[in-house]
């Protein structure tokens, strides 16, 4: 996928996340937001010299997760993970959405995540990297200078003993096709291949459009292919790489945003060892929901190029792609070790720093073990507040920004520390009424939700957003937090004020 981002209107009877507002927005509000520490970069001067068993601990150390603690099931894999510790027998960097070319940030940030993945791996009890693995998208227009350019850097980068397994993203075709991509890259759109004992299997889109089949006219083949790995060995993994998410999978691959193909599911979970590594959708891998299991697993690799975010739906979210988040890429370092436990670790490389969450998987096929399914959409935990948490409100015309005197209307800015959750804090529905004298009752005014920019390894501490007020009436703001699950904090931060004509607060 990939997005154009519109600047949204500065509507004064409307009110705005800090993360919606144009930049010279928050600017004209005189302060800078605050963030947590920026985490030290483990990498290269202190990853390299640490285990990763050492290198968990010091992470849990870090301010980040002293706020928004690690989410308790990614903590007990990590502690699974990390008894294997010296036994890793395969490494692959499993990246997406490379889009080289979109703009040229993307050939820095591809060129990055080449020498982390390289550097890391030698750093490493197991010191080899076995496979850059690149799930589609790896150009914005798939044209024959763009791909020879992926191929160019992609070589640079890989050292003997390194294979390339890739397939062709809906990007793919819009300046090229299936014939121009193979002749290129060397390799075909559709391939079985086996790295270290573990098979990986490669199915291409037939077309650049996600939702009429594209996947319909390889399904003889990666049924076919299926079969042959599984048969060779019904104990280990299957990798299926592939660009498009099968629907109903991982984030976004399902309704509201719908960016899934439909024709792969029921091949897939003929399979219960597949592991689908998958892009397109462009979000955050560090959301839980980019983690699926059913009868199979997949993940949704996040992005080396514009992050996306589901739009939730029911009128939540509305902004897919937020101006920060073009300044964000990840990609995971995928692990399997010598009992076929396999784990993800997925790096930023904004901050050039792990994420404090591993991704694990026990024992591909044993399905009666799967943790990431659709039981955490009703059976997850809530985000709860930290403790002495309240909604400050201050008023904005003081800084000569905004108070309208004729109108008798200003902005008032609300602001509050973020709630936290075993899952990520998704964002948070602000309830907004308005006290109607007349009928001496409230009166809902506006329902707005406000992203918490989880996707930010460095995400800031506290969430701002400005309401639009008029003079001598009373309002009241409610804001519930909601996990990356949807699911809602129990207790709501609420605050009262009136505009006559300082800002006073009522409760
Ligand atoms: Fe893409």
């Amino acid at each position: 996928m990939y997005f154009s981002y519109n600047s949204l209107e500065f509507d004064s009877f409307r009110f705005y996340n800090s993360t919606s507002l144009p930049d010279h927005n928050v600017l004209r509000l005189g302060r800078k937001e605050r963030k947590f520490r920026r985490p030290r970069a483990v990498f290269p001067e202190r990853q390299l010299m640490t285990t990763r068993r050492t290198f968990l601990k010091s992470s849990a150390a870090a301010s980040f997760t002293a706020v928004l603690p690690r989410p308790a099931s990614f903590a007990k894999n990590e502690s699974d993970a990390d008894l294997a510790e010296n036994d890793v027998v395969m490494r692959c960097c499993v990246m997406s959405d490379v889009h080289l070319e979109a703009s040229p940030r993307e050939l820095e940030r591809f060129r990055r995540a080449i020498r982390f993945a390289n550097e890391y791996s030698e750093s490493q009890p197991y010191d080899k990297l076995d496979a850059f693995v690149v799930v589609g998208d790896m150009t914005h227009h798939g044209s024959k200078e763009q791909l020879e350019l992926f191929k160019n850097e992609l070589d640079l980068g890989r050292k003997p003993g390194t294979d390339a397994i890739l397939c062709m993203g809906n990007h793919e075709y819009i300046k090229g096709n299936r014939e121009l991509w193979e002749s290129v890259l060397g390799v075909k759109a559709n391939a079985r291949y086996e790295r270290n004992g573990y098979q990986f299997i490669t199915v291409s889109p037939e077309h650049g459009n996600s939702n009429d089949g594209p996947y319909l006219y390889a399904i003889e083949f990666l049924e076919k292919e299926l079969e042959a790995a599984y048969r060779q060995d019904p104990t280990k993994p299957i990798f299926v790489v592939q660009h498009i998410p099968a629907q109903p999978t991982v984030y976004g691959s399902y309704e509201p945003d719908d960016w899934g193909a439909v024709d792969l599911f029921d091949t897939l979970q003929k399979y219960p060892t597949v592991v689908d590594l998958t892009g397109h959708t462009h979000c955050p891998a560090n959301d839980p929901r980019c983690a699926w299991q059913g009868r199979f697993t997949a993940f949704g690799c996040g992005t080396l190029s514009e992050m996306c975010l589901g739009t939730e739906g029911d009128g939540r979210f509305g902004v897919w792609l937020l101006p920060e988040s073009l300044e964000y890429g990840q990609f995971f370092m995928m692990e399997v070790r010598r009992d076929d436990s396999i784990t993800l670790k997925l790096y930023d490389l904004a901050t050039e720093s792990f994420f404090d969450m591993v991704y694990y998987v026990g024992k591909a096929g044993d399905i009666d073990s799967y943790v990431y399914t659709n039981d955490r959409f009703v059976n997850s935990e809530k985000p709860t507040w930290r403790e002495g948490t309240k909604i400050k409100a201050r008023p904005n015309w003081r800084e000569g920004t905004s108070f309208d005197a004729t109108q008798k209307r200003t902005f008032v800015t609300l602001e509050f520390t973020q709630a936290y959750c075993k899952d990520v804090v998704r964002g948070y529905r602000a309830d907004v009424k308005r006290y109607d004298e007349n009928a001496n009752d409230w009166v809902e005014l506006e329902t707005r939700y406000l992203e918490s920019e989880y996707f930010k390894r460095d995400m800031p501490e506290t969430v701002r957003f400005i309401l639009g007020a008029v003079d001598d009436a009373r309002y009241r703001v409610e804001i519930t937090a909601l996990s990356a699950f949807l699911l809602e904090s129990d207790e709501k931060l609420s605050v009262e004020f009136k505009i006559s004509p300082q800002l006073m607060l009522l409760s």
